[in-house]
């Protein structure tokens, strides 16, 4: 059984208290199923719809999650459509919706997938994989074709990269000298190449960890789906429902606590506590890769009136 040991459940479980009250659920980032595996043992009434847009996690999380056959679907989609959910028949809203962002330990260790910069892989870092229903657009292409420019925007904005440009000029120049970048191992080899020994030194962790996190976060356009999903879901929600946001990087977490503190101010909820949490020193001791994580959770609002007027919390539209 492949596992993916999921992050500060024992935060998501407390805030979805009271267990019993939680029905219609959403996981917009099943995964593996560990934190729906969770929710479902632990609310007795949920009822969970898993969104995945990666047919191999979507796979496992079926065989994971078999026990609770019947009390779950799973919903082949980028979450950024999460908001389609309003269309299906009978639809009246979501108890709560939970998003733990990025990418699982499965996408990372198979290499064929090309996330990792510790195994070689194909430039590939679509979490689509097959069925490529989001765009064409593949690592490869952005370092065969894009502009210094082009390059350097994407490692600076989304990596937080230092040596962003001196990274892309090398990329380029590599290109421009005829040689072509065919796999994960080849890119981490021109970045060491690209950067002097000290430099790669002061970098601490690996040089090309932020150049590949800007690499998949651009191929999947990760924030603009993000932005979207959080809009989608504050939409489905019912009254007094919970969004739940996991993230790993300040980039994630800066457009959850700019978001939450918008609808805050306008009204359509609190982001409850007003802070991120962060997992505890334990849980950080068994699972290193929790150490970046920071939960925030919204609570929207039961009724809604603003300037006078009284909202319609489902549709956020003046009634
Ligand atoms: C960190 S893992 C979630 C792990 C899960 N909570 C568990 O405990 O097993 C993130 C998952 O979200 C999926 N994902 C990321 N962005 C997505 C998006 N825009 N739409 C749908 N799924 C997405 C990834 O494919 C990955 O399987």
């Amino acid at each position: 059984m492949k596992e993916h040991v999921p992050v500060m459940v024992n935060e998501v479980l407390e805030a979805l208290m009271p267990w019993e009250k939680v029905n219609v659920t959403v996981d917009a980032t099943l995964g593996l199923g560990g934190h729906s595996g969770f929710i479902l043992k632990n609310c007795p009434e949920a009822y969970l719809i898993g969104f995945d847009q990666d047919p191999y996690a979507r796979e496992i999380a079926e065989e994971n999650l078999k026990g609770f056959s019947g009390r779950f679907e799973i919903e082949a989609d980028n979450f950024r459509h999460i908001e389609k959910l309003k269309e299906r028949p009978g639809w009246k809203g979501a108890s709560s919706v939970l998003f733990d962002l990025g990418v699982s330990n499965m996408q990372i260790t198979e290499s064929e997938r090309g996330f990792s910069f510790q195994e070689d892989g194909p430039l590939d870092m679509r979490m689509d994989a097959a069925e490529h229903t989001n765009s064409e657009l593949t690592a490869k292409e952005i370092l065969d074709s894009w502009s210094i420019k082009e390059i350097t925007d994407i490692f600076r904005k989304y990596g937080e990269e230092q040596y962003a440009y001196q990274i892309a000029r090398g990329i380029v120049r590599n290109r421009e000298a005829g040689r072509i970048l065919k796999t994960t191992g080849d890119l981490v080899e021109l970045i060491r190449t690209i950067l002097p020994a000290p430099v790669q030194r002061k970098m601490g962790g690996h040089p090309a960890r932020k150049v590949f996190q800007a690499l998949r976060i651009a191929v999947n356009d990760e924030m603009n789906a993000l932005e979207e999903a959080l809009d989608g879901a504050l939409k489905i929600l019912v009254p007094g429902g919970k969004i739940l946001v996991i993230s790993y990087h300040s980039l994630e977490d800066r457009i959850v606590k700019t978001k939450f503190r918008k609808w805050q101010e306008e009204y359509l909820g609190k982001a409850k506590p007003r802070k991120a949490l962060i997992p505890s020193e334990i849980e950080i001791e068994r699972n290193h890769k929790s150490r970046s994580a920071k939960l925030r959770i919204f609570e929207s609002e039961t009724e809604i009136s603003r300037k006078g007027e009284k909202y319609d919390v489902l549709h956020r539209m003046p009634t």
